[in-house]
């Protein structure tokens, strides 16, 4: 988590930076800092406090004009959220400024150390890095007491780092935590993600790790951890704006999932060429030589991995297990003997699954990463990649993305079926499904009942059970209303003593052949008081259902059921005034574990 930002070039630096850091502020928003030259007393001064980048943007307003700078947001691992634990950091003398996105696990050792009796102004890791560098750079010159740093580091970081005796240049380095440099006219800017760097570079490069910079206006120098020079390849970027900007939606939650229908579209279109899947054969073949798929994935990705099991057994027989990614990484079940993993993630960075690449990399067996992120760290580190296509997703809450891992999955358990149907015109009565029912249906009438509850419980059967998991998820992590799924049918074994008079009990109801056993477990709450409401498809629908969405192909529905549970906890979140694309706690990008 956290975000960081640097930049060198022609432009005011600090536009840039609150720019990125804008941009990045899905990463964390406990506090945000910038370092700036003042080329009036030739220092770097140093902005920060709690809070998030608009307040920070305050504090810079009547900054000297800058043409280098660094800064970041933070999501506070090491310390409490206050102005002292803030970024950057400062060395003892203040000759070093650095930022770090990351967690630096053996920081009390390496104090103990070599930093007896040096005062320290944080309570954070990172501190440590700062004063470090410092300390070497007593008898080395300040790359080599960067990599000398560098090296006595184990855990994780992005950094950035100025030197009051270089005002020309920033150092950067990287380990375990994305960090990509951009290149463009106007300058060179460094971030925790690319989205950071549209409109101001027209090239990047995903930084592999371990790999140290040293970039000044109109030059860029690559370096392994020993000083070795390594050569740089850029690509171009094809995003624009318009991609990492909200337009005319109040909030970017509501207009990714109003994207729904484009992003199911532009999978279809990505993935077939004249009707052929594009999918890579090995990837097939992996898979068809296995003897059962591992699915690992967090939070909604998790849910979404959860529909794939049942796509996968459904469609191409193969058994799936679904782990929490937190738990398999240090916790791992009896395996099969040809095991083929698939990690799912939005952003290709979520620690968690790294601990479990990792793990099962050592073990040698296949791993496919499904992410959105082609320049992250697990579509980089695994056998094969891939992509979603929903674009730059933004709020915290996962919807597009949620989606598009669904249809992804579909696709590849698809690819390896008998192909009975045609899943593109499937995917496009999904696209149309969404598209319906964002266009007329309206939400807000059952969203206002939940505003007198604090407790919420979503209930439903097979693939509705999953969507419910999800659907509480959403209400909960943007509402702050405690709900949970649950399987229709396990009420009755325990939850049903929670129900009381007026408690609202959610319907999801898209399976004919289940549809019954769910509205049972429906009148079985009525009776003890709950205030129900109905989500069913066209098919399973009755007079008095409440929303009601066009069914689509079976095994495809949960990508349109979960659409009126997104729209119901943004309206929730929205009628309650909670800041929606940025819920409290949270990160997008979870890089600790
Ligand atoms: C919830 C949400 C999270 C993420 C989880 C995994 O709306 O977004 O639960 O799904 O943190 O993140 P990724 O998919 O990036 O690995």
């Amino acid at each position: 988590m956290c975000g960081i930002v640097g930049y060198i070039g022609n432009k005011e630096a600090k536009d840039v930076i609150l720019d990125g850091l804008k941009r990045l502020e899905y990463r964390g928003y406990d506090s945000a800092g910038m370092s700036l030259f003042n080329t009036r007393y030739q220092i770097y001064d140093v902005y920060k406090d709690q809070g998030r980048v608009d307040r920070l943007a305050q504090s810079v307003e009547n900054s000297p004009h800058s043409n280098i700078g660094i800064g970041h947001t933070r999501w506070a691992t090491h310390g409490k959220v206050n102005k002292a634990n803030a970024h950057p950091h400062y060395s003892r003398s203040r000759r070093f400024i650095i930022v770090h996105n990351g967690v630096i696990e053996n920081y009390q050792q390496l104090k103990e150390q070599y930093l007896q009796g040096v005062k320290f102004e944080s309570d954070t890791d990172t501190e440590v890095i700062a004063q470090l560098i410092e300390t070497f750079a007593g008898t080395l010159n300040v790359e080599n007491a960067i990599l000398t740093t560098l090296r006595l580091l184990r855990g994780s970081y992005a950094l950035l780092i100025l030197d009051q005796n270089n005002p020309d240049q920033f150092f950067a380095a990287k380990y375990k935590s994305p960090l990509l440099l951009g290149r463009g006219k106007e300058g060179i800017t460094v971030a925790s993600d690319l989205m950071a760097l549209i409109g101001y570079s027209e090239e990047y490069l995903p930084l592999e790790d371990k790999t140290f910079v040293v970039a000044s206006r109109d030059h860029i120098q690559l370096y392994d951890i020993n000083h070795a020079p390594l050569q740089a390849k850029f690509s171009v970027i094809d995003m624009s704006n318009d991609d990492v900007e909200k337009g005319t939606y109040a909030h970017f939650m509501l207009k990714e999932i109003h994207e729904q229908p484009s992003v199911v579209r532009r999978i279809v279109s990505n993935y077939f060429d004249n009707g052929k899947s594009r999918i890579d054969a090995k990837i097939l073949n992996d898979i068809k030589s296995s003897d059962r798929i591992y699915i690992l994935a967090a939070g909604t990705s998790m849910h979404a991995g959860l529909i794939g099991k049942n796509l996968f057994e459904k469609l191409a027989g193969i058994p799936v297990e679904v782990h929490i990614a937190s738990e398999f990484a240090y916790q791992k079940p009896l395996l099969s003997k040809k095991p083929f993993f698939i990690l799912v993630s939005q952003s290709g960075e979520t620690a968690d699954l790294r601990a479990c690449l990792v793990n099962i990399k050592e073990m040698n067996y296949p791993i496919l990463t499904v992410t959105n992120v082609p320049t992250s760290t697990l579509a980089r580190e695994a056998t094969y990649f891939l992509e979603l296509y929903a674009g730059p997703e933004i709020a915290v809450a996962s919807t597009k993305a949620y989606v598009a891992q669904v249809g992804v999955l579909a696709l590849l358990a698809y690819e390896l079926s008998s192909k009975d149907f045609d899943i593109r015109d499937e995917l496009t009565k999904v696209a149309l499904s969404i598209e319906n029912f964002l266009s007329c249906q309206n939400i807000l009438d059952v969203t206002r009942y939940l505003l007198t509850h604090r407790n919420c419980f979503f209930i439903g059967r097979g693939l509705d059970y999953y969507t419910g998991l999800e659907a509480a998820l959403k209400l909960k992590e943007i509402s702050y209303i405690q709900t949970e799924g649950f399987a229709a049918g396990e009420l009755k074994h325990g939850t049903i003593a929670l129900i009381e008079e007026g408690t609202p009990v959610i319907a999801l109801i898209s399976d004919p052949k289940i549809s019954h056993n769910t509205r049972s477990n429906l009148n079985e709450v009525i009776a003890r008081g709950a205030r129900t409401i109905k989500i069913v498809t066209s098919e399973v629908a009755e007079p008095g259902d409440e929303v009601i969405v066009d069914s689509v192909h079976p095994l495809l529905t949960p990508m349109v059921m979960v659409v009126p549970t997104q729209l119901l906890s943004y309206y929730a979140a929205l009628e309650r005034s909670f800041d929606i694309d940025k819920p409290r706690n949270l990160a997008k990008s979870v890089t600790v574990e």
